[in-house]
């Protein structure tokens, strides 16, 4: 088990730069097999997510050549069956998007349901309505998803999604970029990622328009050649050095970002007494006086974002006054309240609501990443913190946050990884 050490109460200073987005990632690179011809992939970051999803494609035959430590090229023309192996596939959520591109591609997919981070319940159902609705049979059974076009093609459908998804939205136009036909998804997220995927996608020779409106249309094309493409900026990471640069205090640079993505982090962020200078491609961030109290609810892009609700709640623990946080996206994202409380923050949790009361310092403690943006909070609250946090399941970290230690190490907060020996199974007698 690997975890990381933390002494706090550091400020921070120096320059980060932020890595490709791995939400955007985590589609492009499956949209790659729509492709019929070789995709170069630019700014993709290394996260275990990415490594895992590569792999995968991998398994179903692809071709994927590395190029530089950022960039590959993929080659799924030779790619035969749309099976994709069950003990891959489960470990993480965007494996989802493999239905919607095998679907798109073969007329036909066989894909075991998703994994992914315990938010509490993470159905499918949108995207399931969304190939059904352009005449695809989808059966899940026996731990696959199976969905195959009535006629070998999929054609194009009006689809209204009950809820903004991220997911959902992402999936349908993968399985729409080669069906018979327009399809109109209304209802659509509206994410920086989702852009990102119909750039991508159209910069192979789809026909999308509306992406980062809640109405997007896709008119089916016969094929996408190939082409290269780069991966936008990574606007959760970004927002999280953000959150840290907050609780311990100091002033980073933070680069290679877009700041129209981060505006709602930065709007609240200054609300909270944080100063934050824009530029072309980075954001300067600069804490030191005392951090005033905010209310915040999560919410479908442009609302503040979901992925970024655990961080700025450690911010708020540190706050002057009273703030409360409404979680308005996922049921259950409030299980790292009892490993912050280890480190004397006061915050009550009811239901979608915490109600934080601000306390002077936090104290280090040892505690755990429930999850992958939980366990980002966690090293946050070990960098505001008084004395050592020690960080364990750092696994769930390092799916999405590329060289953390490194980064972090790089603006003066003193962090090690320590990997401890595995502990021996106990022998049962008899
Ligand atoms: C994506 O998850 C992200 N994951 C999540 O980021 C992020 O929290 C989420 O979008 C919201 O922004 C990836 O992109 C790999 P949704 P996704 O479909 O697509 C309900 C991270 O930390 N819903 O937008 O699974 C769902 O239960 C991860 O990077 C249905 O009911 O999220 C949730 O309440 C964590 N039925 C809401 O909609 C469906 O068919 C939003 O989910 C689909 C979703």
């Amino acid at each position: 088990m690997t975890k990381y050490v933390i002494r706090g109460g550091k400020p921070l200073h120096g320059e980060v730069e932020i890595s490709g987005a791995k939400n955007a990632a985590l589609a492009i690179i499956p949209a790659a097999l729509l492709v019929d011809g070789v995709c170069r992939i630019e700014n993709i970051p290394q996260i275990s997510d990415v490594t895992m999803i590569l792999q995968i494609l991998q398994e179903l035959g692809a071709d994927v050549r590395t190029v530089n430590r950022t960039t590959v090229d993929i080659d799924c023309r030779h790619i035969q069956n749309s099976q994709v192996p069950q003990e891959m596939a489960r470990k993480i959520r965007a494996s989802y998007y493999l239905i919607g591109a095998l679907l798109g591609r073969f007329g036909s997919a066989e894909v075991p349901p998703p994994g992914g981070c315990h938010l509490g319940d993470r159905p499918i159902d949108q995207h399931i309505k969304g190939f059904v609705a352009m005449g695809a049979d989808v059966d899940v059974s026996g731990g696959f998803v199976r969905a195959k076009a009535k006629n070998g093609r999929l054609t194009g459908a009006q689809v209204y999604l009950d809820m903004v998804s991220v997911g959902a939205t992402m999936n349908i136009m993968l399985a729409a970029a080669l069906a018979d036909g327009l399809t109109v998804i209304e209802n659509a997220a509206k994410e920086p990622h989702i852009v990102d995927l119909a750039n991508f996608l159209n910069s192979m020779g789809a026909d999308i328009m509306g992406a980062g409106t809640d109405v997007i249309k896709v008119r089916g094309v016969q094929k996408l050649t190939g082409g290269t493409y780069s991966i936008i900026p990574d606007q959760i990471e970004a927002g999280t050095y953000m959150a840290a640069v907050a609780a311990a205090g100091g002033e980073v640079l933070i680069k290679n970002v877009i700041p129209k993505h981060l505006e709602c982090i930065t709007a609240k962020l200054e609300e909270m007494g944080v100063e934050v200078e824009e530029h072309d491609d980075s954001v300067r961030v600069r804490r030191t006086g005392r951090l005033s109290r905010a209310n915040i609810k999560t919410l479908p892009y442009p609302g503040f974002p979901t992925d970024m609700q655990p961080q700025i709640t450690v911010v708020l623990c540190l706050a002057e006054g009273t703030s409360v946080v409404t979680e308005g996206v996922w049921d259950n994202r409030y299980r790292y309240v009892d490993e912050i409380r280890r480190m004397g923050a006061h915050i009550q949790v009811d239901g979608k609501i915490a109600v934080i009361e601000g306390v002077d310092k936090l104290t280090g403690a040892a505690v755990q990443a429930c999850d992958l943006r939980a366990g980002a909070a966690m090293v946050i609250a070990g960098l505001a913190a008084q004395g050592t946090t020690e960080v364990d399941c750092v696994h769930y970290i390092e799916r999405g946050y590329e060289d953390i230690v490194r980064k972090l190490s790089g603006i003066g907060a003193d962090i090690r990884v320590v990997v401890m020996p595995e502990e021996k199974k106990s022998v049962q007698a008899g």
